[in-house]
C-alpha cells in the first residue's frame, strides 16, 4: 500500500512538473530490479500513459469533429412529399340512396375522402390537397358565399374537423384552395355593399356608369368587365362572370378579411394554401387602367384609375402580407405552413413569386412551347433546377393529358419523370392509375370524371354521378389494377415509383440534364449516397443509349426500376448500353 502511494505520488510529480522525478526518494531496494531499471520501467510505463492519453484526447476530438453521417439536409414536408390533389366532388360519394326517395346525391363529399385514406396512405400521398370545398354559388365552387362554411353538399364543418385529426394521426399534411379575388354574389359582403352598408361600401369595385352602355358589355376574361347593378345604381367589376365580383383588394378592411379567413384555416389545423391563376392578378395590375372597360378612356373613369393604380398594394405585398400570417403559426419545427400558386410558368415571374415569399410554384412540364416534347421538358427542368416547382399534370382546369403528342401510352414515362424531379409532384386524382380526359364531354368536365374505383360501375357513389364516368373505367381502375397478376399496372408503377422517390439522391440531389433526340436524361446525386439516372424515351422509336458515353455516369449500373415488364431483356451489359422502347423509362443506380 505504501508502495502503491509512493507510485502516485511519483506519478504526480512528474506529471505536473516533469523535473521533479529527479528529487523523489523512493524505497526501491526490496525488489529485484535495480535503480535504473525502475526508473527505466516508469518512464516507459509513464510515456506509455502519456501516449494513451493523448491518442485518447485525439480520438475524442476526432469523433467530435469529423461528420457522423453524408450531409443531410433540413428538408420540409413541402420539399419532399408528394400532394395529391382531390377534386372532393368526383373523388367518393358516401351518401346512401334515400330509402323512400331512392335518391342520393351522386356527389363525393369530405366522408368520402375520410373513407378512402388508407387507400392515400397506401399510394404514398404525404400531402393531400383539397380544392374548394367553401359555400358557393355555383357548380365550379368558385364563387364563394362563405369562405368559412363548407357546402354542404360536401358536409358539415364536422366532418372537417374529423378528417383533419384522422389526417394528423396518419402524418398527412392538409392544403387548400384561397380564392380572394373575388366572391359570389349571394355572399353577405356584396348583399351589404349593394345597399353602401358601412366598410362593405368599398369591398368591391364600383363606378357610376349609365346602364344603357354597360348592361350589354361583354365579359373578357384577364381584361374585366363591368355589370350594371340595379340595386346599387352602380357598375362592378368582375373580371370572371358577372356572377363573381371582384373583391376591392385595394380596401385594407377586405384585405383584413382574408388574412381572417386564412387564420380562421389555420386554426383549424390547414397546412398551406394554393392560390389559383395567380398571373391574372398581375396582369390586372399591368391593365389597371381605363382600357378595362369596353370603349371608354381613362380620363372617363378617373376615379377608378386612382383606386387601381393606388401605391397602397402591390401584389408582391399581398402575397407577402399573406405570408406573414402564415409565418405566425410556424412555431415549431415541423410546423411550417405552404403558400402555393399556380401561375404561367414563366421563369422570370416565377422568381418573382418566390421573392415574394411563395413556397411552391405550381407549373406544368408539358405546357409552353419549343421545339420538340423532349426538347421542351428539357429546356424546363435546366430553368426549374433547385427551385421549389410543383410539377402537375393537369387538373380541375386543365386536361390530364395536354399535348398532343401524349396519349395514355406514355402515362407511365410521365408519372416516372414527374415523381424523379425536384419539387414537389401535383398527382391529380386519378391520374395514378392513368385516368384520362372524358371523350365526348366537354371542358371543365371533361377532366372531372368519377374517380375509378373498381370495374363495376367505378365505385364512385351509390347514386347517380353528377357527371359522367368515363367509359374506359372497365379496365383502369383500382380494384382491377392492384390485383395479382401484372406487376407492371399503372398504379403498381406508380407506388414503386414514391418508394424510390424516399431515396436521398431523389429527395434532395442535384440534376444534371442531357438529351439525345427524343432520349431525355437526367442524373439525380446526393453526396455520400447512389445516384441515379433517369431515362425516358419520348419519342415513337426504340432507341439505344450508352449512358455512361452520354451522361459520364459509372459503367458499372444496377437497374432498379422500369415502366414495363419487358424491359429487362433490353440490357445489354457487354457495353453498358440499353435499348429503350418508345414511352418507356428507366433508372439505373450507381455509386
Ligand atoms: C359564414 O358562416 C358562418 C357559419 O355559419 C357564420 O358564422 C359567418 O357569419 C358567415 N360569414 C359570412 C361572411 O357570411
Ligand atoms: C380568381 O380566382 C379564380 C379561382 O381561383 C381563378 O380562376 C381566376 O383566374 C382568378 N382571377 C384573378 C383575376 O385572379
Ligand atoms: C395605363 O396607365 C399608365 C400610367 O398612367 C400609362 O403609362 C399606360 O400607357 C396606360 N396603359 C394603357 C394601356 O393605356
Ligand atoms: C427573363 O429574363 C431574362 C434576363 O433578364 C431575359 O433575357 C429574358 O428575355 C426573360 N424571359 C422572359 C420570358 O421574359
Ligand atoms: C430506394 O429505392 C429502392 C429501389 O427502388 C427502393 O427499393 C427503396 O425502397 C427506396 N427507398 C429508400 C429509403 O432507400
Amino acid at each position: 500500500m505504501k508502495y502503491l502511494s509512493n507510485e502516485n505520488e511519483l506519478e504526480k510529480k512528474i506529471f505536473i512538473n516533469g523535473r521533479e522525478q529527479q528529487h523523489v526518494h523512493l524505497d526501491l531496494n526490496e525488489t529485484g530490479l535495480g535503480k535504473k531499471g525502475w526508473k527505466k520501467l516508469r518512464l516507459i510505463l509513464l510515456v506509455g500513459f502519456l501516449v494513451g492519453l493523448a491518442s485518447l484526447i485525439a480520438g475524442v476530438v476526432i469523433i467530435l469533429l469529423a461528420p457522423k453521417h453524408p450531409y443531410r439536409p433540413d428538408l420540409k414536408w413541402y420539399d419532399k412529399d408528394t400532394v395529391y390533389e382531390i377534386l372532393p366532388e368526383s373523388f367518393k360519394d358516401s351518401s346512401f340512396k334515400n330509402v323512400y326517395t331512392k335518391k342520393g346525391d351522386g356527389v363525393g363529399d369530405l366522408k368520402g375522402i375520410l373513407a378512402r385514406l388508407d387507400y392515400l396512405k397506401d399510394i404514398g400521398s404525404k400531402i393531400l390537397y383539397i380544392n374548394s370545398i367553401y359555400e358557393s354559388n355555383d357548380e365550379d365552387h368558385k364563387a364563394i358565399v362563405n369562405h368559412t362554411k363548407i357546402d354542404e353538399i360536401y358536409g358539415s364543418m364536422e366532418d372537417f374537423v374529423e378528417l383533419r385529426k384522422v389526417t394528423k394521426e396518419m402524418k398527412m399534411r392538409l392544403i387548400m384552395d384561397f380564392i380572394s379575388n373575388h366572391t359570389g354574389k349571394q355572399s353577405q359582403w356584396f348583399l351589404k355593399s349593394q345597399k353602401k352598408e358601412g366598410k362593405y361600401t368599398d369591398y368591391y369595385i364600383w363606378t357610376t356608369c349609365d346602364p344603357q352602355t354597360y348592361r350589354h358589355d361583354l365579359m373578357v376574361i384577364g381584361r374585366g368587365a363591368w355589370t350594371y347593378d340595379d340595386t346599387r345604381k352602380e357598375c362592378y367589376f368582375h373580371q370572371l362572370e358577372s356572377d363573381k365580383p371582384d373583391l376591392n383588394l385595394w380596401s385594407a378592411d377586405v384585405r383584413q378579411e382574408l388574412e381572417s379567413i386564412l387564420r380562421f384555416w389555420l386554426d383549424k389545423g390547414v397546412d398551406g394554401f394554393h392560390v389559383q391563376d395567380f398571373q391574372h392578378l398581375y396582369e390586372d395590375k399591368i391593365l389597371g387602367n381605363g382600357t378595362l372597360v369596353n370603349g371608354k378612356t381613362d380620363s372617363e373613369h378617373k376615379d377608378l384609375n386612382r383606386i387601381r393604380t393606388s401605391d397602397n398594394l402591390n401584389y408582391p405585398k399581398l402575397l407577402k402580407a399573406w405570408k406573414t400570417v402564415l409565418e405566425s403559426y410556424n412555431t415549431k419545427p415541423g410546423r411550417e405552413k405552404a403558400l402555393i400558386v399556380t401561375a404561367k410558368d414563366d421563369l422570370n415571374t416565377t422568381m418573382e413569386y418566390f421573392d415574394a415569399g411563395v413556397t411552391i410554384v405550381r407549373v406544368n412540364p408539358l405546357s409552353d412551347s419549343g421545339a420538340s416534347f423532349a426538347e421542351r421538358i428539357e429546356t424546363k427542368l435546366k430553368d426549374a433546377n433547385s427551385k421549389r416547382i410543383g410539377w402537375m399534370y393537369g387538373d380541375k382546369y386543365s386536361s390530364r393529358l395536354t399535348n398532343s403528342l401524349v396519349g395514355p401510352v406514355q402515362i407511365k414515362a410521365l408519372l416516372t419523370l414527374q415523381a424523379t424531379l425536384p419539387g414537389a409532384p401535383f398527382n391529380y386524382y386519378g391520374n395514378e392509375i392513368g385516368m384520362t380526359d372524358h371523350p365526348t364531354l366537354s371542358p371543365p368536365n371533361k377532366y372531372r370524371t368519377p374517380m375509378q374505383w373498381n370495374c363495376k360501375g367505378t365505385g364512385f357513389s351509390q347514386n347517380t354521378p353528377w357527371v359522367d364516368r368515363n367509359p374506359d373505367y372497365i379496365t383502369v381502375n383500382v380494384e382491377t389494377e392492384n390485383a395479382i397478376g401484372d406487376e407492371y399496372t399503372t398504379l403498381k408503377v406508380y407506388k414503386r415509383l414514391q418508394e424510390l422517390r424516399e431515396n436521398e439522391s431523389f429527395q434532395w440531389g442535384t440534376m444534371s440534364v442531357n438529351r439525345d433526340g427524343d432520349l431525355l436524361m437526367y442524373t439525380r446525386k446526393a453526396d455520400g449516397f447512389p445516384g441515379y439516372l433517369v431515362a425516358i424515351n419520348l419519342g415513337t422509336s426504340k432507341v439505344t443509349e450508352s449512358f455512361h458515353a452520354a451522361t459520364g455516369i459509372p459503367k458499372e449500373v444496377k437497374v432498379v426500376f422500369h415502366t414495363h415488364k419487358d424491359d429487362n431483356s433490353a440490357i445489354s451489359l457487354s457495353d453498358t448500353s440499353y435499348i429503350l422502347d418508345p414511352s418507356h423509362a428507366v433508372v439505373l443506380e450507381y455509386q
